[in-house]
């Protein structure tokens, strides 16, 4: 079966001022798939994520969405930033910040079906027992699963994740991880730190200002103890010649 394209880009170039950051960038990215961005700091992976939600507009080429323009097609994704600047001192609780994912420019009141939406995923994200918490009561990993939360009650088909697991413990980041996987929307999961390779991606790009598309990353070089060594997985992507 021919697997259905949802987001093609072409010839993507972006510049900050005259900063080049993103040059002639090609990709695919497929229903069901779980894409890893990887590269360095500074590399180009916020600003790729901001062109596809529409947050910046490119210098050259073009993004489609279900065949729509980013615009158009923004009420399919449900994004979690790399940066939030929280006001720990909101007085709202966790069930209201995952209800702001039901919010559309003309809502005035949340329906029923709207709260039932926004519990039920937060019982996927495990946070159901935190509702009546505030922000600033929670752990870093809680924090980010009800960020999940709140973009998964957009209902959408695509999640876009910039550093999701960055700054949290690694109890918490293996737990978001786990999580992830589970979910059945095409996602795109950006992450200076390889370990995201291990975690149920089926495709990885690099990006430093171009892209590298790595397809059908091997994880069993994991071993059994769940150690992994960062020198066997750059010579396993070394020895799969990049495809574009
Ligand atoms: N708002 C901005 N104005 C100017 N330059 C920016 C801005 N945001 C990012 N940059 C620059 O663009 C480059 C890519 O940044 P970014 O997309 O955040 O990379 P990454 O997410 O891979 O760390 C960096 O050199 C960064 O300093
Ligand atoms: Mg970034």
């Amino acid at each position: 079966m021919k697997k259905q394209i949802e987001i093609s880009v072409r010839h993507l170039s972006f510049r900050y001022g005259t900063h080049e950051v993103l040059k002639d960038i090609n990709l695919d990215v497929y229903k069901g798939d779980y894409l890893a961005i990887i590269g360095p700091n500074g590399g180009g992976k916020t600003t790729f994520t901001k062109l596809l939600l529409g947050l910046l507009t490119p210098n050259e080429g073009e993004i489609r969405i279900f065949g729509k323009s980013v615009l158009e097609a923004r009420r399919e994704i449900g994004y979690l930033p790399q940066y939030i600047n929280f006001n720990m001192d909101m007085p709202i609780n966790v069930f209201d910040i995952v209800l702001q994912g039901r919010l559309t420019p003309h809502k005035l009141f949340y329906s029923a079906h709207d709260r039932k939406i926004a519990l039920a995923q937060m019982e996927k994200m495990r946070i159901v027992h935190l509702r009546h918490r505030k922000i600033k009561e929670l752990s870093g990993g809680q924090r980010q699963r009800v960020l999940l939360a709140r973009a998964l009650a957009k209902e959408p088909k695509i999640l876009i994740l910039d550093e999701p697991t960055a700054s949290i413990d690694p109890d918490g980041q293996k737990e978001i991880y786990a999580l992830l996987k589970n979910l059945p929307q095409t996602k795109i999961i950006v992450s200076h730190d390889i370990q995201v390779l291990f975690e149920g991606v089926n495709r990885v790009a690099h990006i430093n200002k171009t892209l590298y598309l790595h397809e059908n990353i091997d994880t069993t070089i994991q071993r059994d103890e769940g150690h992994f060594c960062e020198m066997e997985l750059l010579d396993y992507i070394k020895s799969h010649s990049c495809s574009n």
